[in-house]
């Protein structure tokens, strides 16, 4: 395998950090001395995921990028499942499902990153080959600086090893007036014509979280921009900014590295909210001159808006993948069990499959589907159709292993007419979903999959739909409540929930698909706009105790239209 001769990829990266919240106000990387370096003498199997990546053991928590082959940079604990004594472990593969792990690319060996090897991204500048640039950590009170590594050997295409120059290292180092206790994860750099390169910081000023720019010509001399690209009252510290072009017309990627038409495309910036832990985006436009980001009016900034995913899913990052003129998203998601279950596991935190991302039509929120590599796995197929499930109904779909599985299906029914009247005063729709669940009967759905669910129902995680009549248009809601996944008590059971932006005047349907996979169930509403992603720990409904039901719990009467489902192979990940 050759290094592709154009090197005008960007190697995106990323991290993530346990952050918890204090006060609701303040963030920070919450410690667990004691737990941080038990290594791991077993590794348990039950709720281990089959074709999700997770690394041999311990923790791990973020993700990525590609050259040749795909690499995947992730922020991991080497001496237990809790987060601590971080370095950049790295692992490559072909099809992003696949995994071969190498040796760690950095940990801590400077006195700019003594104390830690955080987040960031790498970026491939042509003439000089790849360049990861992270938040190094100087001191015990976390104090950050912007770092820079090079590959040792810029023809290997693994790019085992990685060097941290001495000259000009630190790279970036907080200006007055930036909060050198929140200035982290800096962004795949993108050139423009001006001659510049530019990079985002995620920061915060007191309460109003931040993006700062950096320009430079010559990739080492950054200077801060007069302004944050964006920012945003109230929102707290920025982490793991992301910010991409999206085409207005199709679901091609577009790479950072050009001059976009204003009319072409849309921007995409994200941030990882660390007061809530979710990753919530805007579409807007980037106006290069003034090096301003602007939301457009139909998209809303901070805890009001757009997510990529409803459920668990932190600190994640694109990047642009030329061999198939995509992007994808890479997200992590922790676990939902306690901090001594993960070192009973001896392991925690895996990743999302990646997603394929593109603009929705409406031009108002992004698409998100699971890659098609992903497909390669699927095995034995069973598919139901025309099944019709009056109130009460639930009918297994027998003949997959349903504790790892595909499941597609498509919903339909004749009339509106029941839909239970919609509050105006439900906006917050995982309230909503926790008050209602699958249980309290309802007029339109509840209705949708039972999955990682026991013979008798003891244990499932319900992914479902449920349809109101609001005062304009109906609002529907999609839910993956873990309420009932377990009968284990102490784990964390949220009942996830977004709204789906769909019209259902002209079409009386709705399309689901779910990826489950012993401890995950991933889910995509009405392909790919509203998506959630559960953890789970069942103890009935696991391996070939595990099954699969579509239900409906509603008045009106759904028909299944079309059901897939496969039982899906184990990734090869090593
Ligand atoms: C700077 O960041 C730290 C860590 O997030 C925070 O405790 C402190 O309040 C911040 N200071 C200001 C002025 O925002
Ligand atoms: C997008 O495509 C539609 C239909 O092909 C066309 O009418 C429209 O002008 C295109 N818009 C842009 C911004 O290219
Ligand atoms: C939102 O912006 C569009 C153009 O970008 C404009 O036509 C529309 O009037 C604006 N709506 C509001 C409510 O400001
Ligand atoms: C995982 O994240 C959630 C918030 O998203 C948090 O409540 C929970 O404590 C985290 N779990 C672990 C094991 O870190
Ligand atoms: C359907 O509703 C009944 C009656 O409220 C309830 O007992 C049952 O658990 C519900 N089914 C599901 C899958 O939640």
């Amino acid at each position: 395998m050759v290094l592709p001769k154009s090197l005008t990829i960007s190697l995106v990266f990323f991290s993530v950090f346990v952050l918890l919240i204090n006060n609701g106000v303040e963030a920070f990387h919450k410690k667990f001395p004691h737990l941080q370096s038990i290594s791991v003498l077993s590794v348990t199997a039950v709720h281990r995921t089959g074709y999700h990546f997770q690394p041999p053991k311990h923790w791990i928590n973020g993700p990525m990028y590609y050259n040749g082959y795909y690499h995947l940079f992730y922020q991991y604990n080497p001496k237990g499942s809790v987060w601590g004594n971080i370095v950049w472990a790295h692992s490559v593969s072909k099809d992003m499902i696949n995994w071969e792990g190498l040796e760690h690319a950095l940990y801590p060996s400077k006195p700019f990153d003594k104390f830690g090897c955080w987040s960031g991204s790498a970026t491939v500048v042509p003439g000089k080959g790849p360049i990861i640039l992270y938040t190094g950590i100087v001191d015990e009170k976390q104090s950050q600086v912007q770092c820079y590594a090079v590959p040792e050997d810029p023809k290997d295409p693994l790019l085992r090893k990685w060097v941290k120059p001495d000259k000009m290292n630190p790279i970036l180092i907080a200006d007055k007036g930036v909060n050198g206790s929140a200035f982290r994860d800096p962004t795949t750099a993108w050139w423009s014509k001006d001659g510049h390169w530019r990079i985002l910081v995620g920061s915060r000023r007191k309460r109003r979280g931040m993006a700062y720019l950096y320009r430079s010509k010559d990739f080492m001399n950054w200077v801060l921009a007069k302004h944050p690209i964006h920012s945003k009252a109230g929102t707290g510290m920025w982490e793991c900014p992301d910010f991409f072009p999206v085409p207005v017309n199709g679901s091609h990627g577009l790479d950072l590295d050009h001059d976009h038409d204003r009319d072409h495309v849309k921007y995409v910036l994200k941030n990882s909210l660390d007061m809530t832990r979710f990753d919530y985006y805007t579409l807007g436009t980037y106006f290069q001159n003034k090096d301003r980001y602007v939301p457009d009016n139909t998209s809303e900034d901070g805890w009001g808006g757009l997510r990529y995913d409803y459920g668990n899913f932190y600190a994640s990052k694109s990047f642009f993948d030329p061999s198939k003129n995509r992007r994808i998203l890479w997200g992590w998601a922790n676990e939902s069990d306690t901090k001594e279950d993960d070192v009973r596991k001896g392991w925690a935190g895996i990743q999302a499959i990646p997603r394929t991302v593109w603009l929705d039509s409406t031009g108002k929120q992004l698409l998100l589907w699971p890659l098609e590599e992903l497909n390669s796995l699927r095995g034995e197929e069973v598919s139901l159709n025309n099944q019709k499930l009056n109130m009460g109904d639930h009918i297994e779909v027998k003949g997959i292993t349903a504790a790892q599985a595909d499941v597609e299906v498509s919903f339909s029914f004749s009339s509106l007419d029941k839909a239970e009247a919609y509050d105006p005063n439900w906006v917050n729709a995982q309230e909503l979903c926790a008050q209602k669940g699958s249980e309290l009967q309802g007029g339109i759905g509840p209705f949708g999959l039972l999955t990682l669910a026991s013979q008798n129902l003891e244990e499932f995680t319900p992914v479902f739909f449920r349809i109101f009549k609001g005062p304009n248009k109906h609002v529907v809601l999609l839910c993956s409540d873990a309420k009932s996944s377990s009968i284990n008590s102490h784990l964390y059971k949220p009942s996830f929930a977004g709204f789906v932006d769909v019209d259902l005047a002209n079409n009386k349907k709705l399309s689901l698909r779910s990826l489950i996979d012993h401890s995950v169930v991933e889910s995509f509403g009405e392909g790919g706009k509203t998506n959630i992603l559960s953890r789970v720990y069942p103890t009935l409904a696991v391996t070939n105790q595990a099954h699969l039901f579509v239900f409906n719990n509603g008045t009106e009467p759904i028909t299944v239209e079309n059901l897939k489902a496969w039982s899906m192979n184990s990734a090869d990940i090593k």
